[in-house]
This record gives C-alpha cells, sequence and structure tokens, in this order.
C-alpha cells in the first residue's frame, strides 16, 4: 500500500503546513476546502513564505517551482479525492464537523483510500465509526508549524489494520517527518503530558507558589526551553491550552481538571503578563513539581502502551524542542528523586494520580531506564529495515550499549526477513568511531573482548542474507567506518566526513578496517588512510570507490530508500544468491568462485520466484516475487 496521491482537507494554518510538508516529500498533492478562495490563500500560505526563502537565496527558485508543479488547488471534494491514495483532513476541531466529514469522504474515496484525521483531542475510533473501512482509518497528528515542526503522532484506532498503520507511517517519513507511533488514547502521546505540564505551571501561580516570571524561568532552566509555558501560551493562544485541557479532564479524571487561573485567563481575554521579578529561591520547587507531572505521565504512557519510551522521550525532543524526554531527564537525575517528584504529587492526588509501578521498581532497584541506542522500524509492509544509531549526544559512538543494543535489533532483522536494510545516524553523525572512554579504560584482555564484541556484531551485519545500505549521514570514523564497510552499498551525505583516525590515539582500526579497506578500495589507498589517520570528504570518497554514490543531505535517506525499493521488488532469493555468490566467490580464486556461482544459480530454478519472474516476461506483465 505506498502511498503517493495525497490529498488534504482544509486549507487553514495546518491544512496548508501539511500540503507543503508532503509535496516537498514528492507526493502528488490536492489541497481542498470549501471554497476556491479558501484553497487560493491556502496555497499563498504555502507560496508566500517559499518565495522569501528564494529571495534571500535559500531555496533554489527550481526547488519552488517543482514543489508548486506538485501542488493542485481542487474546491470540489469529489473531484479533490478521487485519485487520492491518502486523505487527511485538517478542518475546525469539532466532532461533528469532522464525523459528517469522514462520512462524506467514505462515500466519495475510492475504497483503497487511506483516511486520516489530524485531530488532537478526539479519538480516531469516533471518527472511523462513521465510515465503513475503520480499517482504513488512522489519526495523522502533526504539531504547528507543520511545515516544520519534524514530530508526527501516527495513530492506530482499535479497528485501523497494521497495513494501514505502516503505510501512514512511511508516507510520513517520506513527507521528512520523525513519526512517533502511538495507541489512540486522549492526548496520544505529547499532549498527555504536555498539556498537564503548562496546567500545572497555572496551578502553582494558582496556588501563590511562585510569580510567574519565577515559573517560566524555572520550566526554561529545567526543561532546556527557550520559551516558558506561559510565554508559549501567549505565543500559540490560550484557549487552545484550555480546550485541550479540559478534553483530557473529560476523558481522563479530576487530576487533569484546568486550573482556575487558566478559564479565568481566557474569560479575560488576554495574554499572560510576563513582566516582574524572578524569585531564584523558588525555583527548585517550581522545576520539582513541573518535573513530577511530566514524569508521572510520561510512566503512565508507557504502562498503558500508548507509546514506547524512546518515542516518549522522542515526542518531547523533536515536538517541543525540550533539551532531553522525561525518560532521558529522569535518568540524569535518578530514579529515586524522579520517583520522590512524583509521589508528591501522587501523595495530593491519590487514585486521580496514580503512581507508577514501573517507576517505583526502578527507584527500589535504583536502576536507570533502558533507552535504546538502535533502533528498528519496518518499512513497505516488511520489505524494508530501517535501523537507526540514537546515541546522538555522543555522536552515535559504539560503547557497549551500542552493539548490544545492534546485536537485538541484528536479531529482530534476521526474524522479520526483510529484502533490503538501511542502517544510519541520528544527528549529525553516521557513526563517529568506537566509544573512546570505554577503550580508555580498558587493558589487552579487556579490549580482546571489546574487539571480539565488535567484530561479532559487524560480521552479523554482514553475514545479512539481503543487502544492507549504508545510509553515511555524517562522521563515519573509526569503528563507524568500519561499521559501514560491512555493508554492501555505501551512500554518503555531501556532508560526510570518512576516515580511520585510530593511529592517533596509539591503536590502529579493530573492528575489520585493515581487513575490510584493502578489499574495498585497494591496498595502496587504503594503507594511505589507515597510516596517516586520514580523513576524506565524501566526494574524495567517491573518486576512491570507497563509497558508491554521494547526494545532498536531504536527499540522501530517499535516495536509499530508492535503491532499497528497487532492490525489493525484485525476487529476494535471487539477490540473496548472487550476494553470498559475490562475498563468498571474491575470496577465494576465480574458478572457486565460479563454481559457488553455478551452484547457487542452479539451485534458484527449485524456487517459485523463478517460475514467476519467467512467466511474467513470457505474459508481458509485472513479476509478484515472494521468496519462495
Ligand atoms: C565517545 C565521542 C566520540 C567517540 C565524539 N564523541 N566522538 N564520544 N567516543 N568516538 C562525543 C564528544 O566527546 C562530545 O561529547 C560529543 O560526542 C560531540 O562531539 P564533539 O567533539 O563536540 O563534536 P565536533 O566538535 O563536531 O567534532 C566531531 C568529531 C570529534 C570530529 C567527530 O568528535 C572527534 O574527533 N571524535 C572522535 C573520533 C574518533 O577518533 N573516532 C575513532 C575512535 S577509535 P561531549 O560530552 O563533550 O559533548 C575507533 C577504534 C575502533 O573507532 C576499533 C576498536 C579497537
Amino acid at each position: 500500500m505506498a502511498i503517493q496521491t495525497v490529498t488534504v482537507v482544509g486549507a487553514g494554518n495546518m491544512g496548508s503546513g501539511i500540503a507543503q510538508a508532503f509535496a516537498s516529500g514528492g507526493f502528488k498533492v490536492t489541497l481542498n476546502d470549501v471554497s476556491a478562495e479558501a484553497v487560493a490563500k491556502g496555497l499563498e500560505r504555502i507560496r508566500k513564505p517559499l518565495e522569501k526563502r528564494v529571495a534571500e537565496g535559500k531555496m533554489p527558485q527550481a526547488d519552488l517551482d517543482a514543489l508548486l508543479s506538485r501542488l493542485t488547488p481542487q474546491p470540489d471534494l469529489k473531484a479533490a479525492v478521487a485519485d487520492a491514495d491518502l486523505v487527511i483532513e485538517a478542518v475546525f476541531e469539532d466532532l461533528k464537523v469532522k464525523q459528517e466529514l469522514f462520512a462524506k469522504l467514505d462515500g466519495l474515496a475510492p475504497a483503497k483510500t487511506l483516511l486520516a484525521t489530524n485531530t488532537s483531542s478526539f479519538y480516531v475510533k469516533d471518527l472511523a465509526a462513521v465510515t465503513k473501512r475503520a480499517d482504513r482509518v488512522v489519526g495523522l497528528h502533526f504539531f504547528f508549524p507543520a511545515a516544520v515542526n519534524k514530530l508526527l503522532e501516527v495513530v492506530k484506532g482499535p479497528a485501523t489494520s497494521q497495513a494501514s498503520a505502516d503505510a501512514a507511517y512511511a508516507a510520513g517519513k517520506k513527507a521528512g517527518k520523525s513519526c512517533v507511533a502511538t495507541a489512540d488514547a486522549p492526548g496520544f502521546a505529547v499532549n498527555r503530558f504536555f498539556v498537564p505540564w503548562i496546567n500545572e505551571a497555572c496551578r502553582l501561580l494558582d496556588e501563590g507558589a511562585a510569580t510567574l516570571p519565577t515559573i517560566e524561568a524555572a520550566a526554561k532552566e529545567a526543561f532546556g526551553i527557550t520559551m516558558g509555558p506561559f510565554e508559549l501560551m501567549n505565543v500559540t493562544g490560550v484557549p487552545i491550552s484550555l480546550h485541550a485541557q479540559s478534553t483530557l479532564h473529560k476523558q481522563l479524571g479530576a487530576f487533569y481538571e484546568p486550573a482556575k487561573g487558566l478559564k479565568a485567563q481566557v474569560d479575560k481575554k488576554a495574554n499572560w503578563d510576563l513582566a516582574g521579578p524572578v524569585e531564584d529561591a523558588k525555583k527548585p520547587l517550581v522545576a520539582a513539581r513541573l518535573r513530577g507531572v511530566v514524569f508521572g505521565i510520561a510512566c503512565h504512557l508507557v504502562e498503558e502502551k500508548v507509546c514506547t519510551l524512546r518515542d516518549t522521550d522522542r515526542g518531547a525532543t523533536i515536538g517541543l524542542r525540550w533539551a532531553a524526554g522525561p525518560f532521558a531527564m529522569m535518568n540524569k537525575l535518578g530514579a529515586k528523586q524522579a520517583l520522590a517528584e512524583v509521589k508528591a504529587l501522587s501523595d495530593k492526588w491519590g487514585k486521580a494520580f496514580a503512581m507508577p509501578m514501573t517507576l517505583a521498581e526502578h527507584a527500589a532497584a535504583n536502576k536507570a531506564w533502558h533507552l535504546p541506542t538502535v533502533t528498528l522500524e519496518m518499512l513497505d509492509g516488511g520489505h524494508l529495515a530501517l535501523v537507526t544509531f540514537d546515541r546522538p549526544e555522543a555522536l552515535n559512538a559504539l560503547n557497549e550499549t551500542v552493539l548490544h543494543d545492534l546485536d537485538a535489533v541484528l536479531a529482530n532483522v534476521e526474524k522479520a526477513k526483510p529484502r533490503a536494510v538501511i542502517l544510519t545516524g541520528e544527528g549529525k553523525a553516521f557513526i563517529a568511531g568506537a566509544d573512546i572512554p570505554t577503550m580508555r579504560a580498558h587493558d589487552v584482555a579487556g579490549a580482546r573482548a571489546y574487539t571480539a564484541l565488535g567484530n561479532r556484531v559487524l560480521d552479523r551485519i554482514a553475514a545479512l542474507p539481503c543487502p544492507v545500505l549504508m545510509a553515511i549521514n555524517g562522521f563515519a570514523l573509526g569503528g563507524g567506518l568500519e561499521l559501514a564497510l560491512a555493508g554492501d552499498l555505501l551512500y554518503a551525505s555531501e556532508k560526510a566526513q570518512l576516515g580511520l583516525p585510530e593511529v592517533g590515539l596509539g591503536i590502529h582500526p579493530g573492528f575489520g578496517g585493515t581487513q575490510r579497506l584493502p578489499r574495498r578500495i585497494g591496498i595502496g589507498k587504503a594503507k594511505e588512510i589507515v597510516y596517516a589517520g586520514k580523513t576524506v570528504g565524501a566526494k574524495e570518497a567517491l573518486a576512491i570507490g570507497l563509497v558508491d554514490g554521494v547526494v545532498a543531505p536531504d536527499a540522501l535517506m530517499d535516495h536509499c530508500l530508492a535503491v532499497a525499493r528497487a532492490i525489493a521488488s525484485k525476487a529476494p532469493l535471487a539477490v540473496a544468491g548472487a550476494k553470498t555468490s559475490m562475498d563468498h566467490g571474491t575470496e577465494t580464486g576465480l574458478a572457486a568462485g565460479l563454481r559457488i556461482e553455478q551452484e547457487s544459480v542452479a539451485l534458484l530454478f527449485a524456487t517459485k520466484d523463478k517460475d514467476e519472474g519467467m512467466d511474467a516476461f513470457l505474459q508481458k506483465r509485472a513479476a509478484q516475487f515472494q521468496g519462495r
């Protein structure tokens, strides 16, 4: 169910931002609203700021022209959805209005079309209920401003099929979003803790616990943000916070009741006055209260299986731009302190803010939350696996935790049997090498164990039966480059830097660099790099055959996905046979290599895919391979 055409219904601020994101992701987008004027206004919202970027030299005119050429205005709803693979509703946040629209869309859109709602406060199931395609209804919750904010919550309703959720997730990724999968629960993942965080700031003010500027300053420091809760409300509109909190209150009970001061401020129709003195001594108390709310709810989210621990943190760092997510913050603070802060609230609210058992257990064992440093996403109905190194604070350096997490991810990749795998890094590095503090602590025996672990995990990558692509998004140094060399195809961003700096640290490559590099680029060039601890830019890497392609940073993932999809469309056993023939055959003499190839291809004549591939050719149709 690959999505190519998207229709956005509602051309307001959110809708036009969503349309822009999908158009820049290469989708054909139709923009719809109640009138031609409203649609034209929506298009202006997209065009004007982008024209400014062109004028400032930040965007080539050709890119703007291409983006606009993918956007079609269509005020007629029936015509707008006639061709759509995915329809996204971004109309006024009113359940009746949305339900009427969904009933209409269900009648007008083709049966295959996925219907998505951008609601932030209603259940996906309440919209699915008015259609006859509940399995093809999902939530796609974008964050303001939708064209720019990278976070996208992909909400799976109780009746949403996994295939629909996967297709929506993949489309969101292609539109440049960092997707977070959530269940159909109140506030989904992020608003569930973010809105009460704002409400708690208002409660602190109601109680006279601190002045408004004190609360604002304490929040900024504790969460590493540039705008505190009150300034944020001024920017987004105070009533939005009250509306969101009231909805949570209805769904989740007493703890979520809106603060009196918040209601009063909305009645006054005024923004908050941010001026006044900051009382430094009261900041710790304020910070502890705000953290307590966030920590408690984050644990509830994970215990209720709304969202994973890592995605809860990503929601905070990507969507809200907090310096760290709730679980990373708890790890830094220590589970005991986090527990104390949540307990203070739980003692006050009783069942309305229940003590999360998982936090109590972590505190009792004085244990940190395990935040996976390597993640796995299955795309295209399981045909592609995307593995991401996620330790950006240390440029994804390979410590033992990362290697063990990667090992566990590879076990899941092996079970999932994808047709191609892509590995990449979060942040500005692919991987900046083995972890230097870890290595500094090792003696000979420790180094032996550590390199054995590294080599075992890298061999596991090399041994995957399907092709492995490396999307080298930034630094690939030392063990990072060695890991990339365990893949089949290496694609680098123009910004990438590749090298083996080990000799500058008093060691030499130990994760296969002295072996795999000469096999790839020849012994002379490899020695140049290893002996001098040399780092090369992407262009030079391409010239010496170290990488197989260099792509603009924004286009790297799309390029890798396109190559991976081309591979995935072919017969998987044939591709796997070709991989082993090349990998094993080139490690022996020509005669032995030719025998390896001969036996491998002969065995393929026993597969169903060989019959399918050849029948498809003879019947002049596209082949549908099963991997059997
Ligand atoms: C642990 C690392 C790291 C590494 C970066 N960091 N590389 N931590 N191990 N290999 C951490 C930094 O300490 C810093 O943490 C944070 O990541 C950001 O890095 P910066 O240095 O501030 O970034 P920048 O100035 O942009 O420089 C980027 C860089 C530089 C050029 C890549 O970080 C660098 O030279 N790193 C080391 C690269 C390296 O030598 N790799 C090979 C390792 S040997 P803080 O906490 O300060 O913010 C190897 C051997 C394998 O891989 C075989 C084993 C036997």
